[in-house]
């Protein structure tokens, strides 16, 4: 089922009365991006999804964004859903926004799927790329940058033998507006840092990084793994930052024994 709710596209799949889990989108990407795990996972979930706000087909409103509006965003779904302490997954931009959720409302949640994401702030020489970036958008256009940055992301594994979903990944990238991508990279740009809060986490967190991932690289996830006390961490082999896509029957079994092990 797909509708809207306060002008955010939310998609539904599964049975209502299972359990719930709630995927949440990479930059730049949308719901979709989540296709083979919501067809594995809501055979015996409730999958919801969702397009960040500027995405797929969620209102852009006034392009301003930041992380706080999109933790916003989801805290809105999960209330308006009456969903009961879902699991939230989200990747690299989706575990910004779930590890600030996390921070704000962890009482709501019954665990986390962190993939390929890290929790400290963008540093200096960060947010000065992001700064350029908007910059390149508004002189040249996004759709460059949008091609670049997705095909950084990907593994070479995935390049070589998946090279049409890569290219129609980056052509589906390619359509959203631009003051999407640029009020993601402002929001992005200026997200706090959730570092300290990780010792402070209750629930139980799976923490997935793809083996060649060079945005968030296992090393950076294993430092998360670290400090939160009931967690796990798996590297996927064959993956890049997206292995949720690059690799998903492993990302698929990994978050299996992990739903399985904590009971939900
Ligand atoms: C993503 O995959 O969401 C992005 O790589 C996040 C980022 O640019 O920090």
């Amino acid at each position: 089922m797909k509708f809207k709710i306060n002008n955010i596209s939310v998609i539904t799949d599964g049975e209502q009365s299972s359990k719930a889990m709630v995927f949440i989108h990479g930059f730049p990407y949308d719901h979709s991006m989540w296709k083979k795990q919501i067809d594995f996972f809501s055979k015996s979930y409730y999958c919801i999804s969702y397009d960040v706000r500027g995405f797929g087909e969620s209102d852009n409103f006034d392009g301003q964004h930041t992380m706080e509006m999109f933790v916003d965003d989801l805290e809105m779904v999960i209330d308006e859903m009456n969903l009961n302490k879902p699991v939230i997954c989200g990747l690299s931009m989706g575990g910004y926004i779930a590890l600030r959720a996390i921070e704000r409302f962890q009482t709501k949640l019954s665990a986390a799927i962190l993939c390929n994401t890290r929790s400290q702030a963008d540093d200096n020489a960060g947010r000065l790329k992001r700064a350029l970036a908007i910059k390149r958008i508004n002189t040249e256009g996004h759709k460059n940058f949008v091609k670049e940055f997705i095909t950084n992301c990907f593994g070479d594994y995935f390049k070589v033998n998946f090279n049409e979903e890569l290219q129609s990944i980056i052509e589906h990238s390619q359509n959203f507006n631009p003051k999407a991508i640029k009020g993601a990279l402002l929001a992005m740009l200026s997200r706090t840092d959730t570092t300290s809060i990780l010792e402070t986490i209750e629930i139980p967190v799976l923490l997935i990084c793809g083996e060649n991932d060079n945005l968030t690289p296992p090393q950076v996830m294993k430092e998360m793994f670290h400090k939160i006390k009931n967690s796990e961490f798996y590297e996927i082999p064959l993956a890049g930052h997206l292995a949720p896509i690059e690799n998903h029957s492993e990302v698929n079994s990994a978050i299996q024994k992990f739903l399985k092990k904590i009971n939900y």
